[in-house]
């Protein structure tokens, strides 16, 4: 497999999270709607006979994106080739994935928004056609040759859709959105996972975890593995309530999930620019963070919780931010 192939562990990534990724969509929790399409879509393909048609797939960090690409694999009992939008570097790095595929394998490009406009082309025919264009030589005398591709299935994953340029958009067939999960689908992934981890977990305790999870699976597994260490440190032989509000008091994990840089990005705003509205570059500025970690990480969950707002001149605080932070006359949940 080639080197741009790997899959990219990144650092909330470890080996353990794969195994806590459920297989099959049956065992995947929530998603309601995505699981019901993609059963029906993969049902029809696999009674044809065909290779899925390219499925993009769209949400913020966390979701299961990824998750859902390998499950997409099983169902469709297909090779999955994993690479991202970043690693492609040249066209012919594309080139070089796309001339490899055997046919029904499934190509996973991760962050897709990210992939170079000139590079972004090469996929244009490659996903239509099951073609691919090579130039030969340079200037008035260049040739183009076109190479057949076996059929494919390329699933694109990105947490910016409005980046994406709309012909790359167009040539998916199936378009999902993943959404913030529900309480309920949280606890029952964080029972799911602690007992793969082979750590009880009271329910009460359970619930106090997935309420600090930012509606997040990835969130949900990271907390459960610290809460887990703590239960171990003090011999426990269950997860209870106490320990997950000792684990969440070291890391600075207040009742609504928020860390220390969530509050420094809110604080920010309120004591140094009113409140808002301020750029996202200012803001990246004052606080040290990096535009895209700002943008990535931290805002969807502050705008899905009401306490940021986006507005056309920069990013707002909101009164419940305010309240929560106890800088709007109302005590601190911390
Ligand atoms: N682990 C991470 N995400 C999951 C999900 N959606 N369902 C079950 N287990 C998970």
């Amino acid at each position: 497999m080639s080197e741009l192939l790997q899959p990219q562990a990144t650092a909330l990534e470890v080996p353990q999270e794969q195994g806590l990724r459920p297989k099959t969509l049956s065992e995947y929790i929530g998603q309601e709607s995505i699981k019901k399409n993609l059963d029906i879509f993969i049902s029809a393909a696999r009674k044809r006979k065909d290779p899925l048609e390219h499925v993009l797939l769209y949400g913020s960090a966390g979701l299961g994106k990824t998750t859902l690409a390998h499950v997409i694999a099983h169902e469709m009992n297909a090779n999955i080739r994993v690479t991202s939008g970043p690693a492609i570097e040249k066209s012919g790095d594309l080139a070089a994935i796309l001339s490899s595929l055997q046919e029904g394998d499934i190509l996973f490009v991760d962050e897709i928004h990210r992939l170079n406009r000139n590079i972004e082309e090469v996929l244009y025919p490659a996903m239509e056609d099951f073609a691919l264009d090579i130039i030969i030589g340079k200037g008035p005398s260049a040739k183009t040759i076109r190479l057949a591709l076996p059929p494919f299935t390329l699933i694109g994953a990105t947490t910016k859709i409005s980046s994406l340029s709309s012909p790359l958009r167009d040539r998916f067939g199936n378009i999902l959105h993943l959404d913030f999960y529900n309480h309920e689908d949280i606890t029952k992934i964080i029972t799911r996972s602690s007992k793969i981890l082979s750590i009880p977990i009271q329910n009460d305790a359970a619930e106090a975890v997935a309420s600090r999870s930012r509606r997040t699976p990835r969130v949900a597994n990271r907390l459960l593995k610290r809460v887990r260490d703590m239960a171990q440190v003090h011999d426990k032989e269950n997860i209870d309530n106490q320990t997950v509000e000792d684990t969440m008091k070291i890391l600075g994990i207040d009742l609504l999930g928020l860390d220390a840089i969530d509050r420094l990005l809110l604080r920010t705003i309120i004591e140094k620019y009113k409140g808002g509205p301020v750029g996202l570059g200012t803001l990246s500025a004052a606080t040290g963070e990096e535009i895209r970690t700002i943008e990535e990480v931290y805002e969807p969950y502050l705008l899905q919780l009401g306490f940021l707002n986006r507005t056309p001149k920069g990013r707002e605080v909101t009164h419940m931010a305010r309240e929560h932070l106890g800088l709007g006359g109302q005590k601190a949940l911390l």
